[in-house]
């Protein structure tokens, strides 16, 4: 059982029994396209199917369900997916007793227009996942009397939070390679509408999850061995928790607070939890506090890393987009976090050719980064979505050519960035958590990341995965810090 309302637990176990027997030769594979918050839900998905007795596979040939959870931010999402779908035909062509398949996530509604293969069996939006085994079961039988037909499922559940479910547990017991690092949602949905942004149309309402079953999955995860917990939101800054309800429960009357917001859900944590490392994603520039900032400040386990997305670097762009800050004010925020957490890095999430973005909008961009010198960022070219603010009322009127050859320039930019930056650790110590080998040498080195949430890659040596290792950087390339391990902690 991965619940924590145990109440009837019971009552429900006895009651569960034949059916999860019934249930344990369905062996469900599940892939992911899109964000960190998907492979979170992944994680919930499986945990649900695994208390209804299924079984998870890593197989794709074996399974006898498979589910694909999918992305609808760039067009470019929809083509993978048709892609996918099309050589995953044979599966279900080819096989005696082929696999039902299943469609989760931000593209779920559209199933209807994308699957031109006519292989996708079900669908469910990402606030209707408690129902994943009852749409299940009830297809199978239904096949069985050969009522086939596909069908979507979707509820937009305002207070979703999944909260309740422990995520993680099959994870670790069954993964080949032992994990030390996880994700937590913390909020979920989006009430910020950006008018470029699908976001607030497919995952609905922003929420926010109980801080006490926040705290008590962490010490669980703890318990089990992470070593880092990645806490996950649109836009974490904006998470709120209040109310007497909450009041009322034990973890935080102790604390006598009347609201949680994220600074003080972030103190919180790093407090109780002091030897878990913690980070976070995403922050909106509009919503991050200066209290944020000081708990960071204040907190050695929380890590010295913020991912800020800036979109453009024109006033006239950010407006457009409904961004609610101004290049000023962006530049001024990074000018706090620099003061309080010299060390810390920044990210960025840049888009080129919005609706109406001239050379001048663009050279806005390009100065800003001139000014920050990011980390690293993610860099996307606009792609008009429809149903955004921006799809009803603007043009997209940027030529492909013109989107591609500014967002070649800002690649290009970002990369001398980033190796300005990594310069900088050339000589000094770093305190990395090993989470896997290398992906170029997997015999021979390690692979982790430092506080600053840049890989770093050493020779193994004696360490072990899960160690956090004192890595003196001697070389670098524009992504990756290049060691040698000189000390566990
Ligand atoms: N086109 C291109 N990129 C987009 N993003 C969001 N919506 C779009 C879109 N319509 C980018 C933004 C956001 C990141 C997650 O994806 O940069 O921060
Ligand atoms: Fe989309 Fe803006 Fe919300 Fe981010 S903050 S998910 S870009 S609407």
């Amino acid at each position: 059982m991965k619940q924590y309302e145990k109440k009837d637990i019971k009552n429900d176990e006895i009651k569960n029994e034949n059916e999860e027997k019934k249930n344990s030769t369905l062996q469900t594979y599940i892939e992911n396209y899109g964000c960190q918050m998907n492979l979170f839900d992944n994680e919930i998905v499986a945990s649900l199917l695994l208390d209804k007795g299924f079984s998870i596979t890593e197989n794709l040939e074996k399974a006898n369900i498979i589910l694909i959870n999918t992305c609808s931010i760039r067009e470019k999402a929809e083509s993978t997916l048709k892609n996918r779908l099309q050589n995953l035909k044979y599966l279900k062509k080819n096989k005696k007793n082929p696999p039902l398949f299943g469609i989760l996530g931000c593209l779920s509604k559209q199933i209807k227009k994308l699957d031109q293969e006519n292989i996708i069996d079900f669908s469910i939006s990402p606030d209707s996942y408690r129902k994943i085994s009852d749409i299940i079961i009830r297809l199978i039988n239904e096949n069985k009397n050969q009522k086939k037909d596909s069908k979507i499922f979707s509820l937009h559940k305002e207070n979703e939070t999944y909260s309740d479910i422990t995520p993680y547990q099959f994870w670790n017991k069954n993964r080949k390679n032992k994990k030390v690092t996880a994700f937590l949602s913390i909020t979920r949905g989006c009430d910020n509408m950006c008018t470029f942004c699908v976001v607030p149309f497919t995952r609905g309402r922003e929420r926010s999850s109980d801080p006490n079953l926040i705290l008590k999955e962490c010490k669980i995860l703890y318990e089990k061995g992470y070593k880092e917990v990645t806490l996950l939101g649109q836009n974490v800054d904006s998470y709120l928790w209040g109310g007497r309800d909450f009041l009322k429960k034990q973890i935080l009357k102790k604390e006598n607070k009347n609201f949680i917001d994220f600074s003080i859900l972030l103190d919180l944590l790093a407090k109780k939890i002091p030897s878990m490392r913690i980070r976070f994603s995403t922050s909106n520039p509009h919503d991050m506090s200066e209290k944020v900032i000081e708990i960071i400040s204040k907190h050695s386990n929380i890590c010295n890393h913020i991912h800020l997305p800036v979109q453009s670097g024109s006033n006239k762009i950010l407006k457009l987009m409904n961004r609610k800050y101004t290049r000023e004010s962006y530049i001024s925020l990074i000018k706090k976090i620099r003061e309080k957490i010299p060390e810390c890095s920044i990210s960025h999430d840049i888009m080129t050719g919005f609706c109406h973005e001239n050379e001048k909008d663009h050279q806005e961009t390009i100065s800003l980064m001139n000014n920050i010198k990011y980390n690293y960022g993610y860099m996307f070219s606009y792609s008009h979505r429809p149903g955004t603010y921006a799809y009803r009322k603007f043009q997209d009127n940027v030529p492909e050519n013109v989107k591609k050859r500014r967002l070649k320039e800002i690649i290009h930019l970002q990369r001398t960035h980033s190796i300005f930056q990594m310069k900088k650790y050339i000589g000094k110590i770093q305190e990395v958590l090993i989470e896997g080998e290398s992906k170029k040498n997997h015999q021979d080195w390690w692979y982790g990341r430092n506080t600053q949430n840049i890989g770093v890659v050493f020779p193994k040596e004696s360490f072990i995965v899960g160690d956090l290792v004192h890595v003196q950087i001697i070389n670098y390339t524009s992504s990756t810090l290049i060691g040698r391990g000189i000390k566990i902690k």
